[in-house]
């Protein structure tokens, strides 16, 4: 029930068309329940055999039903109208908050359970704002209506109606409390299904390599079984509650006839009370029996509801503000211009608790230095490199910038000054100029292909039939691996960063064009701090300074000429063993 107060927000936000949907509901209630009382006057002109007088009742009845008809077209419409905008809100909600959440929690959650949680748990919200809660708000009215007009004919008769309304209540009750539990299960059976489904097209080529087709098949068919399983033993409750209140709404209609006929007979009810009486208890039939529909519809919303204000519960990046729902930036401190010193003090990091990656790293860059970290694989680089960014805080110690500790600094501010190619590089759908001024959208032509043909890319690129309008990704040309790595470089130098951070950015790269890159860098590199990561020794040995990381600790520092001289140093061994290998470029 909490969930779905959190939910009221949303309604104060259209509140003008939430009053026009209530007014329009009561209107055509109104006229509705107006109805039985006109069908009394009728019986009761029939029985004073005065038929001059049933005409214009019954057509008041007409007049009523078209009424009621209208009203209730522009209560639907209106109240359609109601629930997707605030389903819309709900969503651009939901989708601001996902894009500000740390990194941390994409770690820990898989990409299709939230996908899931995105879309199908937003359905069942969906349907209860677009007509779940009039229906219920509807039968409320009815409900009080029908109190009120039945009282006011006969108090006795309207008490022993309503010692059906606790049985109706506790086979709802108990409806909910069943319901909901098998809901849960089963929603989170889509999510698991979602998330399998996902893994095994973004895995084809694995599957496929390993001739896994057919177990990968039987796995998603066993995951879908699931989820029909736990929704058909919702289902199943929800079906047995249905004849359970169709039954108490019965009770209700035998009670009226044989206590109404008695009162009749002794005098305390008229005929055509009577009747307008049994009509009374036939519109309250139809909610009745939807009850169960209502509880269940509510319960869903419930779960759905719950499910997606975890996500909204979680914490997000700090300073990363997306006020109201047009994105203004909040801006707090300094950043702008920064000069680019970097310093690590005593930092500590580890991507789960209980499981350090850095430990005891301090490191002094100053500005515009080259620094070139090597280790091997797994032994923290990338780690590193995250903090300066702070996709990740550290657990110990501090990270600076120009000798301020980094949490002083707007994120977004401070992160338009840091570029980064990653590792693994992701291109969007859409064409080459798009992934390219993705941070800089408002680039110019000149500042593209400038940015282009640092990363050697350029030429690539005018081969094309279309050049730099051509769509790459889902449905357009697939680039290889080292054109991707390019693209991401350029998609960087773009942003004109006063530090750059290179994961690994030529590892797909061939060592002429590598030297290239290089070459064209070199020039750029100057007056930025820059941090090239790699495996390979010759990819640094243009850095004022290197660090050799093992084991997430800093092992060996110094310039590549210094720590070349050391007799059994870690970079002395790897660029003999790299040279023996011939690993090296050039
Ligand atoms: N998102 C993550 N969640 C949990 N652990 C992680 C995550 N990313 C990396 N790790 C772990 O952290 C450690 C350091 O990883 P990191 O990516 O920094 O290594 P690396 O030096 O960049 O290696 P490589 O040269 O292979 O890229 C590894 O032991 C890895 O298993
Ligand atoms: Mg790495």
């Amino acid at each position: 029930m909490r969930s779905i107060l959190r939910l009221l927000p949303y309604l104060r936000e259209s509140r003008r068309l939430l009053l026009v949907v209530l007014v329009l509901s009561v209107l055509s209630q109104a006229a509705l329940l107006l109805t039985p009382k006109v069908i009394q006057k009728i019986v009761e002109n029939a029985l004073e055999k005065t038929p001059e007088n049933i005409a214009p009742w019954a057509l008041l009845i007409l007049g009523l039903a078209i009424i009621k008809g209208g009203l209730s077209a522009a209560e639907t419409l209106m109240g359609t109208r109601l629930g997707q905008r605030i389903l819309l809100n709900l969503r651009q909600d939901i989708y601001a908050h996902l894009c500000r959440l740390k990194l941390r929690f994409f770690d820990g959650i898989r990409s299709g359970e939230l996908l899931s949680r995105v879309t199908a748990d937003l359905e069942p919200i969906d349907t209860f704002f677009s007509w779940g809660a009039r229906l219920i708000f509807r039968s409320v009215l009815l409900f009080i209506g029908v109190l009120i007009f039945c009282f006011s004919m006969n108090a006795k008769l309207t008490l022993v109606s309503l010692s059906i309304v606790p049985l109706i209540s506790i086979t709802a009750f108990m409806l909910g409390m069943r319901i909901r539990p098998t809901w849960q299960t089963a929603r989170e059976k889509v999510g698991d299904f979602t998330s399998a489904l996902e893994e095994t097209l973004s895995g084809i080529r694995v599957v496929k390599m390993c001739t896994q087709e057919q177990n990968e098949t039987a796995k998603l068919t066993r995951s879908s079984e699931s989820v029909r399983e736990k929704t058909w033993r919702s289902n199943r409750i929800d079906a047995a509650y249905h004849p359970i209140t169709g039954l108490w709404a019965g009770l209700a209609g035998l009670m009226i006839l044989a206590y109404g006929g008695s009162l009749i007979i002794a005098g305390e009810l008229t005929l055509p009370e009577y009747v307008a009486f049994e009509i009374y208890l036939l519109l309250l039939l139809v909610p009745m029996r939807m009850m169960g529909w209502m509880v269940s519809g509510m319960q869903r919303a419930i779960v759905g509801a719950q499910r997606i204000f975890v996500l909204l519960e979680e914490e997000p990046e700090p300073g990363i503000e997306i006020r109201g729902r047009e994105g203004e930036a909040v801006g707090i401190s300094p950043a702008e211009g920064i000069q680019g010193r970097v310093t690590f003090e005593d930092v500590a990091f580890g991507y789960r608790e209980g499981e350090p990656v850095l430990s005891n790293l301090n490191l002094e860059v100053q500005p515009g230095e080259i620094v070139g970290i090597l280790g091997p694989t797994g032994s923290g680089k990338s780690a590193l490199v995250a903090l300066i960014s702070r996709l990740y805080d550290p657990s110990q110690g501090r990270v600076l910038i120009d000798g301020e500790d980094l949490k002083k600094y707007d994120l977004r501010r401070l992160r338009r000054q840091i570029g980064m190619v990653f590792q693994e590089p992701f291109l969007f759908s859409g064409t080459i100029r798009e992934n390219i001024t993705f941070g800089r959208p408002e680039a110019s032509e000149e500042e593209i292909e400038e940015a282009a043909k640092r990363a050697a890319l350029h030429e690539f690129i005018v081969g094309l039939e279309r050049g730099y309008e051509t769509i790459i990704g889902e449905r357009g040309l697939n680039l290889s691996g080292g054109q991707q790595q390019r693209l991401a470089l350029a998609r960087t130098l773009l942003t004109d960063p006063r530090i750059l951070i290179l994961d690994d950015y030529t590892s797909s790269v061939d060592a002429h064009t590598e030297f290239l890159i290089q070459q064209a860098l070199q020039e750029l590199m100057m007056g930025r701090t820059t941090f090239i990561i790699s495996q390979r020794a010759a990819s640094v040995s243009i850095a004022d300074k290197i660090i050799v990381i093992d084991e997430g600790e800093i092992v060996e520092e110094g310039s590549p000429e210094e720590l070349a001289a050391i007799a059994d140093g870690h970079y002395r061994r790897l660029l003999e063993v790299q040279k023996s290998l011939g690993v090296e470029k050039h």
